[in-house]
């Protein structure tokens, strides 16, 4: 692909426990380029680890493998301490769940916005805080100003989502890691955050990598879908093309969801095979 941001091949990342190995995640092959990637699969496959792997921010526990982990010019494999650290946040930010978690919450929500500003770039406060007020109104944030003084159990949950998209979108980084960005908002808040995102990321060319458990959800937003099982990838195909998928889990998580209009008096249930773990 041409204007590649990032390949990833063969990334093996398991975790010891009380004696015992986990492979959470294994083989796990991709590009990622000037797009929205989704990685889709059910709890526990393996796709918030992928992504924290990328900003190499695994516990001590972790033990990680790949032949290629290559961000632009810099393999992240060989990247020391301090290269990391401007790169995160910075060139990868990473947007969490639930805003609740990652703001802080005796902090000025406009404060929290500036400081991400000022930790990667040297500027005056106040040229921080203009820069900050400016990025709630691209949020769509009416009255900045006042928003801007607000702390976080002050905001609702969609704006605290907005806050937390113009705190990663201030520093101008290349990709950003959505880590179920709108799981814990309502259905028109999020397509509200979903279509700014959106419009943000396709005008500055970040490559957005969108993980997800909503397969209905990412096959309208994004262009590209790896569906994970296990801690492998079963299966990565454009989501315009999700109807035709190959792998039965795939398959399975596509006819899970109910439909309106549709007569049925149970919803199936996804049949695992043992197979497919070697597949
Ligand atoms: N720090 C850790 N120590 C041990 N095992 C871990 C650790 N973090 C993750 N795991 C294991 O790795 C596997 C993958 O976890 P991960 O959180 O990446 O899944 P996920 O696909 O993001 O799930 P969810 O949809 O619930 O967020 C799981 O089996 C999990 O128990
Ligand atoms: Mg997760």
């Amino acid at each position: 692909m041409e204007d590649t941001k990032l390949e990833v091949k063969n990334l093996q990342i398991s975790f010891s426990h009380e004696g015992s190995q986990v492979n959470a995640v294994r083989d796990v092959s991709f590009t990622l380029g000037q797009e929205k990637l989704a990685i889709v699969g059910e709890s526990g496959s393996g796709k918030s680890t992928v992504g924290r792997s990328l900003l190499k921010l695994h516990p001590k526990n972790a033990t990680v493998k790949a032949e290629k982990l290559q961000f632009g010019d810099i393999d992240l494999l060989q990247a020391n301490d301090k290269t990391m650290q401007n790169i995160r946040g910075r060139r990868i930010s990473m947007i969490m769940q639930d805003p609740k978690y990652s703001l802080n919450p005796v902090m000025k929500v406009g404060d929290q916005i500036a400081e991400a500003y000022l930790a990667h770039y040297k500027v005056s406060k106040k040229i921080a805080k203009e820069k900050a007020i400016t990025m709630l109104e691209k949020v769509q944030i009416r009255d900045p100003e006042r928003v801007y003084s607000l702390y976080p159990h002050e905001v609702s949950g969609g704006m605290g989502q907005r806050v937390m998209i113009a705190m990663m979108l201030i520093p101008e980084p290349e990709i950003i890691i959505a880590d179920e960005p709108t799981s814990a908002l309502d259905v028109s808040v999020q397509r509200q955050v979903l279509n700014l995102l959106d419009e943000l990321i396709s005008e500055r060319n970040i490559g957005l990598i969108f993980i997800s458990h909503d397969l209905d959800l990412v096959r309208n937003y994004c262009d590209r879908v790896l569906v994970m099982y296990a801690g492998r990838v079963v299966e990565s195909i454009k989501a315009s093309e999700l109807e035709n998928a190959q792998h039965p889990y795939t398959q399975g998580l596509l006819k899970a969801p109910p439909r309106i209009g549709d007569i049925r008096n149970r919803l199936p249930t996804l049949q695992r095979d043992p197979s497919w773990l070697f597949n």
